[in-house]
Order: structure tokens, then sequence, then C-alpha cells
């Protein structure tokens, strides 16, 4: 059908081009990606009957149908492993003032929940309180990607609120806004 695009299978796509710039010192890559102001997540999950989740701001809308999200997890943690296991998480969109909610799930090793505000969802994932937003998945693929992996996972829930003002994560430190209601 024209104008659609079809995916074809991963794969590198640069083979016959000609060789570009190398790379960048991650100094460098940090410094300028790290201008890109974004919100902040938590992604949480069950392990063993046990909460568990980690702080991520790589995450994105992906598609609209069907309804799918991205999350960009690194290959060195420890939490993943355990969420892939479960198969479905929660991604919760923090508020302005949630930067402890933040900090503790950007500790690595277990039991990161423990002084957290937080209920079970409908379906009994672990829900942190006063989010922006939750939103429900259900890991469909991984896709390699240098020193990360991209998680691709199917919506089953969307639900906004409490909150009405994001956290915003802006060179390195938190931001609160003003927001808009
Ligand atoms: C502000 C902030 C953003 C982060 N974003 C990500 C992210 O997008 N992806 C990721 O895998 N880890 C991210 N992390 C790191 C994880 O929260 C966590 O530290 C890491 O997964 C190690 O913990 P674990 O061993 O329990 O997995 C972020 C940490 C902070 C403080």
């Amino acid at each position: 059908m024209a104008g659609v695009l079809r995916a074809g299978p991963e794969q590198d796509v640069r083979s016959g081009r000609a060789p570009g710039r190398g790379a960048p010192d991650p100094e460098t890559y940090k410094d300028v990606l790290g201008r890109f102001c974004t919100g902040l997540t938590v992604v949480t999950s069950l392990h063993d009957e046990e909460p568990v989740g980690f702080t991520c701001q790589a995450f994105s809308a992906l598609s609209l149908d069907p309804p799918e999200v991205l999350i960009s997890v690194q290959r060195t943690s420890t939490t993943w492993p355990r969420i892939r296991q479960y198969g479905r998480f929660g991604v919760g969109v923090l508020a302005a003032g949630q930067d402890e909610l933040a900090r503790a799930l950007a500790r690595s090793g277990t039991d990161k929940l423990r002084d957290v505000a937080w209920r079970p969802s409908s379906t009994g994932l672990p829900r942190p309180e006063g989010l922006l937003a939750w939103i429900e998945c259900e890991l469909v693929r991984e896709v390699d990607a240098g020193d990360h992996l991209l998680a691709i996972a199917a919506v089953s829930t969307l639900e906004a609120g409490p909150a009405t003002t994001p956290l915003l994560y802006f060179r390195g430190d938190f931001l609160a806004t003003g927001g808009a209601s």
C-alpha cells in the first residue's frame, strides 16, 4: 500500500554507506542529550509477590494502534529481569514534588518500595500514590540497543491523575514547573 512503512526485520541499516564522523565522547553525549527536558516515571511490578521497580526517564508513547509504549532499560539493571519474568508492569508518571520517590527507586537493589506510599492497583501491581498518570502494560518485545534494551509493551490500563503538575528532569536535575491544568 502506498505511503505505508512496513516493518522489516530488526537490522543495522548502515551497510554500504560512507563512514560517518565516529562516536562522540561520553561527556559530550551526556551534556548535549541532557538538554532534552523530559518527564520522569517509575516502572513497578512484582517479583515473588514483593513490589519491585526502578526510576525511568526513557519512557515514550510508541503506537496508538495497537496501543504500545516503550522504555529503554540499562543492561546492568538488576530489577528489569524480575519485571521481565512477571511480564506485566505499571508506569507511574511522576508529579511535581515526587523527587524522593524518583530517588528511592533509582537505588540499585531490592526493597526499594519499603518507604514508598503505594497501594495495589486493581490488577495487583504496586501503584505509588499521588501520581500524574498511571499506565499498565504487558511486555511484548525486547529490542537490542547497545548498553540498553528497548522494551515494548502493550497498554492495558490508562488512568489520569490525581496530580496535575509534572516533575521534570533537565541536565541531571529535578525541575518542578508551575504546571498546566
Ligand atoms: C533521573 C533518573 C533517570 C533514570 N532513567 C533510567 C532509564 O531511563 N532507564 C534505566 O534503565 N534506568 C534509569 N535510571 C536508573 C534506574 O532508576 C536504576 O538506578 C537502575 O535500574 C539500577 O537499579 P536496579 O539495579 O534496581 O535496576 C534512572 C535513574 C535516575 C536517577
